[in-house]
């Protein structure tokens, strides 16, 4: 047995050759969490927080018990400053919205890196946009490290906060994380740690971390989509105003203002993906039963190989660092442009994302418009490392035959 038989995917007879590089997008799901959400959906279905009725009561604790598992997972401060969101996108910008109206303000800098998913830049540009605040860009060093010495520079200006992915999405690098917020603490900024491509690979600690905020999405990490979470210090939430309007968020409501329920409710404010949070538990629970350690340890060992064989083609440029990378592995084939890669990648069976992967800033300073990306999960194999190295040994021959 391998981990690849519990995802149901694969078993599909239309996905027989399935080679699923692009986890990093989204991840497939195993039986499990599947099985979890029916299950919910079948026995357990109704609103939370709301009904006395049992059924209920029975949805609200799957909710709850779905928070303090979040808890544990990733060392939470507290289970209650837990905040369920759609994603990482969503958890950024509840933080800007909330606590970046509240305390950033005109003259204030905002620093972030080169590194950086939109996700965890546009909703900063918005607020210092509005609120006549900076963005200070940290650079990357030529092998798409993070350059600590700008990081340095950027910090001696006093920025109020400092918002950093933990792990790359676009080129895999692993940043220092714990240095860069204890570096961003000793100046005083507050941090938002972007986590979307870390949670699901690495194991988290946000409480030894000491990050203000640490935000990642569920379904990179084998849930289902529409799930996510902001994890942050509970008297910084407490602090915040809410970030939607609705029922649920309130303690008390007067025809003209209202006052609001204490964390987590205030910032879950509408009916709530509980559906979507017990997936989430269960998927929890799958990559516990696998160890974070050994997750990380296969999936470094793929991309490693990958590396290998693509550097073996000749041709190949590999974008990142070569140690303090996860199983990410973004690519350019000389004469093929990513997106004809892709299509021949599939054609093969092996799906890849090619593009700028929402890394536009970055793209601009690896000088391309776009790479190939394949990145590896708990469900590959070696086997699906050499039909990638075959695909595009493939599109290479096609493309010095046409070219
Ligand atoms: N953030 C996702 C990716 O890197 C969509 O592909």
């Amino acid at each position: 047995m391998s981990w690849r038989d519990d995802f149901p995917v694969f078993d599909r007879p239309e996905n027989d050759r399935l080679v699923f590089l692009d986890s990093a997008a989204s991840s497939q799901k195993p039986r499990s969490v599947i099985d979890a959400v029916s299950k919910y959906y079948e026995e357990s279905n109704a609103n939370v927080h709301r009904g006395v009725y049992g059924l209920a009561v029975k949805a609200t604790e799957a909710y709850e018990g779905a928070r303090a598992k979040v808890a544990g997972f990733v060392g939470a401060y507290d289970k209650n400053a837990v905040i369920f969101t759609r994603g990482t996108t969503e958890s950024a910008n509840l933080v800007a919205f909330s606590w970046g109206r509240q305390n950033v303000a005109s003259g204030d800098v905002v620093v972030v890196t080169a590194l950086e998913h939109h996700s965890n830049l546009v909703p900063w540009q918005i607020l210092c946009e509005e609120k006549g605040a900076t963005i200070r860009m940290v650079e990357i060093n030529e092998d798409g490290s993070l350059d600590l010495q700008d990081f340095a520079k950027a910090l001696s200006l006093n920025p109020r906060l400092v918002a950093v992915s933990h792990i790359s999405n676009a080129i895999g690098t692993v940043n220092p994380i714990k240095r860069l917020v204890a570096m961003a603490r000793d100046v005083g900024a507050t941090t938002f740690v972007d986590g979307a491509q870390a949670a699901p690979h690495v194991q988290i600690d946000v409480s030894a971390l000491q990050a203000d905020f640490y935000a990642f999405s569920g379904h990179k990490m084998l849930a289902p989509m529409g799930i996510g979470v902001l994890v942050a210090r509970p008297e910084i939430l407490d602090a915040m105003p809410p970030f939607h309007g609705g029922g649920e968020m309130i303690k008390v409501v007067g025809d003209t203002s209202s006052t609001f329920a204490p964390i987590p409710s205030k910032f879950e404010a509408g009916t709530p993906n509980v559906g979507g949070a017990v997936g989430l538990a269960a998927a929890i629970d799958y990559l516990e039963g696998c160890g974070m350690e050994a997750v990380l340890k296969h999936e470094k060992e793929l991309g490693r190989l990958a590396i290998q064989g693509l550097q073996g083609l000749g041709g190949v440029k590999i974008f990142g660092p070569e140690s303090e990378r996860a199983g990410v592995v973004s690519f350019w084939v000389d004469g093929v442009h990513p997106h004809d890669l892709a299509t021949i990648l599939d054609e093969s069976g092996v799906a890849v994302r090619a593009g700028h992967h929402c890394a536009q800033p970055l793209m601009r300073r690896l000088g391309v418009s776009a790479t190939a990306r394949a990145s590896f999960y708990v469900y590959n194999d070696e086997k699906d490392v050499d039909a990638l190295i075959g695909g595009v040994r493939k599109a290479k021959e096609i493309f010095a035959i046409t070219v």
